[in-house]
């Protein structure tokens, strides 16, 4: 469970957050809002790569301020750019990395390789160069990266942002079937109208928690305000 308790965030003399208290424990989460209004902070905060400046963030009842290396074993971050997570030479190379620290045996790694790289249909491209994969392909990989540590909750922070309508798609439908507890910031409205809880954040605050369909058109009506 991801409690955040009265939570502010500033930079300098900036209020990015503002009094966020919520309790997150749905299997899906959306958060919508315009640039600025503070959605990858909230996110930063819930792995602890971000530390709140006045209240506590708990997941799984631990501060990840405190326990930052526990908590990101179990919370994976998805970026929108895929650069930014790919850091080995090849495909495969780049999803063995993420298993540096399991302690697991070799016929254990190259199986969970395989099964990373069928879950986003890169099987034939274990051998490829990581850099030369497109921008999709690549989004598809840093998904393999993460979903080979099981992590039990996944943050994506506009994972669809660099991608064309049908990689779009490919990411959504796995995403989608992920056992995992998602919590995913987009500007992509239709991606979460459907989804059952999303948060709509607005200068730092959440000024709504409902439902996407709810949330899509309390955000629509800020806009054109
Ligand atoms: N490390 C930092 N130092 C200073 N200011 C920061 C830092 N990180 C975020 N901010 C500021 O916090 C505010 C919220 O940024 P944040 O990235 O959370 O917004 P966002 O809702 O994700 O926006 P976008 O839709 O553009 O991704 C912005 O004004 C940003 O400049
Ligand atoms: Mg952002």
């Amino acid at each position: 469970m991801i409690c955040f308790n009265n939570v502010g965030l500033t930079y300098e003399d900036r209020n990015v957050l503002t009094e966020i208290t919520c309790e997150l424990n749905e299997p899906r989460v959306g958060i919508i809002g315009a640039n600025g209004s503070g959605k990858s902070s909230l996110l930063r905060l819930i792995n602890g790569l971000t530390t709140p400046t006045t209240g506590t963030v708990t997941v799984g009842g631990l501060d990840p301020t405190d326990h930052g290396r526990d908590v990101r074993s179990r919370v994976s971050f998805l970026f929108s750019n895929p650069d930014a997570q790919i850091v080995m030479p090849t495909v495969g190379e780049d999803i063995e990395f993420s298993l540096r620290r399991n302690k697991i045996s070799a016929l254990e790694r190259h199986e969970r390789i395989s099964q990373a790289l069928a879950l986003v249909g890169l099987s034939d491209y274990q051998e490829h160069p990581a850099h030369l994969l497109s921008s999709g392909q690549k989004q598809l990989l840093a998904m393999a990266a993460i979903m080979v540590t099981e992590p039990d909750i996944l943050l994506c922070d506009e994972p669809t942002t660099l991608l064309d309508r049908r990689n779009t798609r490919v990411l959504i439908d796995i995403i989608d079937a992920l056992p995992q507890q998602i919590i995913m910031a987009t500007h992509d409205l239709d991606l979460v109208s459907q989804w059952p809880r999303v948060l709509v954040m607005e200068h730092g605050e959440i000024i709504a928690d409902s439902s996407g369909h709810e949330a899509v058109a309390t955000y629509k009506a800020t806009v054109d305000r």
